[in-house]
Formats: structure tokens, sequence, C-alpha cells
């Protein structure tokens, strides 16, 4: 069976989602790893058995040495892809040169990219919302796209619903694009 490290950040719904979906069935999620040791997710990837490192980046004194860190705590996995599901940092090559890594961002890139990518879509003037799955660059939220969907703005659209509707989205397209990159490999 194939292996995948998720890095996660926050609530970890899309980590519970990929654990639910996947994990045992279509592949081995084979840690879990964030860089906040309050993250919501820690919980979610326990309670499945989920082996999770905490790597604060707080402890760290530069971009660099956390991005060492990391990258010496993914390579322990051996993982055929790294899954980046609401990972909330900028990384160096040190990290994005020596990994195969696919991330979810929610907006329809290269629109809004970067944080408060929800917020920044939700006020703006486009008529839809959307989410993509891409491969990790160097560049943030800047590598190739592998997968989008969207949907039309609703007229009494609110921030809450519109953000139900993306992480909808991404939890159908991200297990998908997995499966598929997996089976390529
Ligand atoms: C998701 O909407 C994901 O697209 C976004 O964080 C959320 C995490 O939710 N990621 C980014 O904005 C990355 N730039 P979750 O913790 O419930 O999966």
């Amino acid at each position: 069976m194939k292996n995948i490290v998720i890095l996660f950040s926050g609530e970890g719904s899309n980590l519970l989602n990929i654990i639910e979906t996947l994990h045992l069935k279509e592949l081995q999620v084979a840690a879990a790893i964030t860089n906040r040791p309050n993250a919501g997710g820690i919980a979610k990837a326990k309670a499945h058995q989920v082996p999770v490192e905490i790597i604060d980046h707080t402890n760290f004194n530069s971009r660099e040495s956390f991005d060492e860190k990391l990258l010496q705590t993914i390579e322990s996995y051996a993982p055929d892809l790294v899954v980046m599901a609401g990972f909330m940092r900028i990384l160096t090559p040190i990290v994005t040169d020596n990994i195969n890594a696919i991330n979810v961002h929610p907006s329809l890139l290269p629109l809004f990219k970067g944080g408060k990518a929800i917020e920044k879509s939700f006020h703006s003037s486009e008529l839809k919302g959307g989410i993509s799955v891409h491969w990790v660059s160097s560049e943030l939220d800047g590598g190739e796209v592998i997968t989008q969907d969207s949907f039309v703005k609703a007229e009494d659209e609110s921030l809450e619903s519109f953000t139900q509707k993306i992480r909808n989205l991404e939890h159908k397209l991200l297990p998908e694009a997995i499966i598929q990159i997996l089976k390529e490999r």
C-alpha cells in the first residue's frame, strides 16, 4: 500500500476526511505533521491511530532550521506523496525542492494566492468561488494546477455558507486527486 504524509495547521477537516475515506483502504497515512501544538487536527488523527508529529515553528530561530527539521521528519516516513491540507507555513526550497507535494487552496488559482483566500474570494466581485489542488513549488501557491472546481455565489451567500461550499468541494476533490496521482506513480 502506498504511503502519504499529511501536513496541517488547523482544524484538520481535510485531514480527517482523507483518513476516513482513504486510510487503510486506498493508502496508508504514515503520519500527520503539524507546526501548531494546539491544532484541532491533532486529536482527529490520534483518534484514528495515525501518528502525529508536532514541530512547533516558534521553537526555531530561522525559517531554514524549521524547514530542515520538517524535511528530515517527512523523509523519515519515505512517503510516496506529501499532502498539504491547511498547512499555513511559507516553505523554503529546502523543503519544496526535496519533496513531491500537493496542496489544496481555497480559491481558483491564480486568483487569491496566500492567506485569507476564502475571505478575499468571498468579498471580491468574482461571481464564482472555487478551489484548486496544485503541485507545490518554491513559489507560494504557484505550482502547476492539477484540478479545480467552482460554484456560483448565491445571492444571499454568507461567509459561513461560502466557506462550507469550499470545504465540501475540497473534501471531494482532494482525495480524488491523491488517488489519481498515486495510481500514476
Ligand atoms: C482549507 O480550506 C484549505 O484550503 C486552506 O485551509 C483550510 C484548512 O481547513 N488552506 C490554505 O488556505 C493554504 N493557503 P481544514 O484544517 O479544516 O482542513
